[in-house]
């Protein structure tokens, strides 16, 4: 069969002939590959850099994507390390780490949007309060999105909407992008930088972080110093490091205030509490209720594809269509 094989951390997958899988052990199953998303952590892993990055090369790479089993149903599955990856026109999946999708699903919408979704949709359902059953209007929660012009922050923008947040900051750096959220649901928007972000974010409940780093310890101080009350809980939840993978966090921060700093990701959480909580996301996605933007290419563009510039679409690969 054919698959996306990386050779080198530091070149792109080549579209090669492989083996086809055949070690199906109990608990795993067989699936066509239908399509695979070009994620931040596909290519972290990709390229060594990922905390659960394979440490012997050869291997196939992509870490999720949509399949068709050998009982016809379609799944959206993720790979744990030991597992073939998902950019391969067969691959095989771990049943308790997949969820069957409507039958009627578009696979490359949902390759490329659940990956970006899922970050918030889990941080909100499960590492915060206040979420799980709908707040009375007054009771609502407030979200500050640090890097919400980005796929996983849009889509940030929108889920912390529909969960019930009754008001959604978008900070980014692209002032262009930052322009659009409004129309998805932002209350507010903001350059990452701009002075105004403690101010205009001073009383959030939660922070959705995807940028980590120095920026990240800017904003939290900006936020902290123009805070009403200090014993007020705040919620910053850690998800992606687009500024940088450690920030210098004064511990003044969290002792002279009411700030939890966490995380949530590949390991923050039960593989049950993300197998409890994704279908109802994914019907969300198949039903249009969340705008995002994904272009297709087949897997034998694959190492054209994943040169590409961003052009603020997530790519995915379709095996099905060589
Ligand atoms: N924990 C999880 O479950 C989970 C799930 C999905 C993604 N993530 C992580 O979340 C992060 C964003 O992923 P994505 O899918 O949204 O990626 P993306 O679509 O490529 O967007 C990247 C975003 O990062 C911003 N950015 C890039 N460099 C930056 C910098 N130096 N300072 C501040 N902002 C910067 C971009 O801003 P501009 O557009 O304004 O330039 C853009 O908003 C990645 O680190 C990813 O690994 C985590």
């Amino acid at each position: 069969m054919k698959a996306a094989l990386i050779t080198s951390y530091d070149a792109p997958p080549q579209y090669s002939d492989v083996p086809d899988p055949t070690a199906v052990q109990s608990g795993q199953m067989l699936v066509d590959v239908m399509a695979a998303g070009l994620h931040h952590i596909t290519r972290g892993r990709a390229s060594g850099q990922h905390y659960s990055s394979d440490d012997s090369l050869p291997v196939i790479a992509g870490v999720d994507g949509v399949g068709r089993g050998t009982d016809g149903r379609l799944r959206y599955f993720v790979q744990e390390p030991g597992l073939p990856g998902s950019m391969a026109q067969r691959t095989v999946i771990a049943l308790d780490r997949c969820i069957e999708l409507p039958h009627d699903v578009d696979p490359a919408l949902l390759a490329g949007a659940m990956n970006p979704a899922m970050a918030s949709w889990l941080a909100l359902r499960c590492r915060v309060p206040g979420f799980r059953w709908r707040l009375p209007f007054q009771r609502r929660k407030r979200v500050l999105v640090l890097g919400a012009t980005g796929s996983s922050g849009r889509l940030a923008v929108q889920i912390a909407r529909h969960l019930g947040a009754g008001e959604v900051i978008a900070a980014g750096r692209d002032a262009g992008r930052l322009a659009q959220l409004p129309a998805l649901g932002a209350t507010d928007t903001v350059t990452l930088g701009d002075p105004r972000l403690g101010v205009l974010a001073s009383e959030v409940d939660v922070v959705l972080d995807f940028v980590w780093g120095q920026s990240a310890v800017i904003a939290m101080e900006a936020v902290l110093r123009h805070r009403r009350g200090r014993d007020q809980p705040l919620d910053w939840v850690h998800l992606g490091s687009m500024s940088g993978e450690s920030a210098p966090l004064p511990g003044a921060f969290l002792r002279s205030t009411k700030l939890q700093v966490m995380g949530c990701g590949h390991g923050a959480l039960s593989g049950r509490q993300m197998l409890t909580e994704l279908p109802a996301l994914a019907e969300a996605l198949a039903r249009g209720t969340f705008q995002t933007q994904v272009r297709t290419l087949p897997l034998s563009e694959v190492a054209r594809g994943w040169q590409a510039p961003d052009d603020g679409a997530r790519l995915v690969f379709t095996p099905w269509r060589v």
